[in-house]
């Protein structure tokens, strides 16, 4: 078994977490509520215009890991960019943290300051190539303590890269000069280092190859659930969506057709188009192994 997917296993069974264990806080309202999804419709004009997502409903728990799976074109992306108040719901809210996230609410709180963050497909999307990485990291650092000035000591920009296995001198690099996976584990310790409630990763690992991906997800993972970061998850790999998700959607024309604690999705799928996506996976999965959800 690889160090990446032992990773993923000890936070599924809590062990990054000096607390209750994890079955015990989350999903079964022991965790408290982060955010509420109620009803959301995105409509993009057009013509004719596109309904992207209709009566999209869900909740997610502090520290929870949340997989939104589906295939392309279903609304997954356009999801994350409404709750991350990237663009405005057509209708229904989004309420995070007890504040409803009404556009006129976003633009008077920038969005880094919501306390979300978001990690995208390409990495180049979340960096700025023409500043070091170092700076980048420092940024968020910089973030986390102006939405927390009472956070005590904070990691330095060289523990940050260590922590997703780079060394202290990368800081001086540029975001080209790394791989993908290298600049996706950079991207992630930037939005990390803010310390955010949420952090959404929008297919984070679908550009990298099999191996870089199983690793890229376990760090995100590990360091979220050391921080209690909650974790939005979006991928098309459902090998390892069932790995770190404690809770699956699973979207379908714009809509959620089927959601569920990771191993009742899995083991037990009531949805039609579910039971397609899941026996479309090769088997043993993508990563060699069968792991018990
Ligand atoms: N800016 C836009 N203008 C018009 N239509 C759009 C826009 N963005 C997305 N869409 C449409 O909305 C629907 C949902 O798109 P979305 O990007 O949310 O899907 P997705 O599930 O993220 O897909 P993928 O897995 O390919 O990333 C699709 O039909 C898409 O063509
Ligand atoms: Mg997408």
């Amino acid at each position: 078994m690889s160090d990446a997917v032992a990773d993923i296993r000890d936070v599924r069974a809590g062990k990054h977490h000096s607390g209750q264990d994890r079955e015990s806080r989350l999903g079964n309202g022991a965790g408290s509520l982060l955010l509420s999804v109620r009803d959301l419709k995105v409509v993009y004009p057009g013509r004719p215009p596109v309904v992207a997502v209709d009566q999209v409903s869900f909740e997610l728990f502090e520290g929870e890991v949340l997989g939104l799976v589906g295939e392309s074109g279903s609304g997954k992306s356009t999801v994350a960019k409404a709750v991350a108040g990237l663009l405005a719901p057509t209708s229904g809210e989004i309420i995070f943290d007890g504040n409803s996230m009404k556009p006129l609410g976003m633009a008077k709180r920038p969005v880094e300051r919501t306390g979300i963050q978001m990690v995208f497909q390409d990495p180049t999307t979340s960096l700025n190539p023409r500043r070091r990485v170092g700076s980048q990291i420092s940024d968020g650092l910089e973030v986390a303590a102006a939405r927390k000035p009472e956070g005590g000591n904070r990691l330095s920009v060289e523990k940050w890269l260590e922590r997703v296995g780079l060394s202290a001198s990368d800081g001086n690099r540029f975001p080209r000069s790394f791989s993908g996976g290298q600049r996706q584990r950079i991207a992630t310790a930037r939005a990390l280092a803010t310390e955010p409630s949420l952090l959404i990763a929008d297919e984070p690992i679908s550009s990298l190859d099999a191996s870089t991906q199983a690793r890229v997800a376990g760090i995100m993972c590990k360091l979220a659930a050391e921080q209690n970061t909650a974790l939005l998850f979006i991928s098309h790999d459902l090998s390892i969506v069932r790995l770190i998700a404690d809770r699956i959607l699973v979207m379908y024309h714009g809509e959620i057709v089927e959601s569920g604690p990771t191993q009742q999705v899995w083991n037990d799928p009531q949805d039609g188009y579910t039971k397609r996506l899941l026996s479309s996976i090769p088997t043993p999965d993508g990563l060699g192994i069968l792991p018990s959800a």
